[in-house]
């Protein structure tokens, strides 16, 4: 008994260090429309991690260090899928989304998937990979919903409430 409480409380103290996404996984991710922005005007791909990204706003400065320390080398391959009833919120870009609504940043050669998706009428982040698995990490990382929100949220002139990239 002592011993499953020892785990037990153990246990706690691991999730409350590692947390795990905020965001629940998007099933249905795969029904969900791909939307064009800039970034896949780019070429469907940031920048890799070894480019002068220094003539570009600090926000992509950091995000391309964001995603770099998810793979050396860069991500690869990108693309921004919306599900059906955030499209319209997403296109016109004023910030009402509702409960459900998700934006996915899906790191196609990873197989992982960026999570945005909305509660209450606010963003919340998780990360996963294609087949569900939560594969949110410590906070810092870049892969704990905190760093998703310290830039989503941080970079008013980016973003709006909790979405980044614009519609071309
Ligand atoms: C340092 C900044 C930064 C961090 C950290 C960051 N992102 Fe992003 N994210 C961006 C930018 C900029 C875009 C828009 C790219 C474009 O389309 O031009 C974006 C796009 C997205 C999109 C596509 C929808 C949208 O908002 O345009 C999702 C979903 C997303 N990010 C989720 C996440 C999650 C989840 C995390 C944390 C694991 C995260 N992001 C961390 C900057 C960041």
């Amino acid at each position: 008994m002592k011993k499953i409480v020892i785990a037990a409380v153990a246990g706690i103290c691991a999730i409350s260090v590692w947390a795990g996404s905020e965001a629940a996984y998007p099933a249905a991710w795969k029904t969900f429309t791909a939307v064009n922005t800039p970034l896949m005007e780019a070429g469907g791909a940031l920048p890799g991690c070894d480019a002068d990204v220094s003539s570009l706003p600090k926000v992509y400065q950091e995000t391309v260090a964001t995603y770099c320390a998810v793979k050396e080398g860069g991500p690869g391959a990108v693309e921004i899928l919306v599900s059906p009833s955030a499209l319209a919120t997403y296109k016109a870009r004023n910030g009402t989304f509702q409960d459900g609504d998700t934006l996915i940043l899906h790191l196609k050669e990873l197989q992982v998937l960026f999570v945005t998706s909305y509660k209450d009428h606010k963003p919340l982040y998780g990360v996963y990979d294609e087949t569900g698995k939560d594969v949110a990490s410590a906070e810092g990382s870049g892969l704990h919903p905190n760093d998703c929100r310290t830039c989503h949220t941080g970079y008013e002139a980016f973003g709006i409430n909790g979405q980044m990239g614009t519609l071309k």
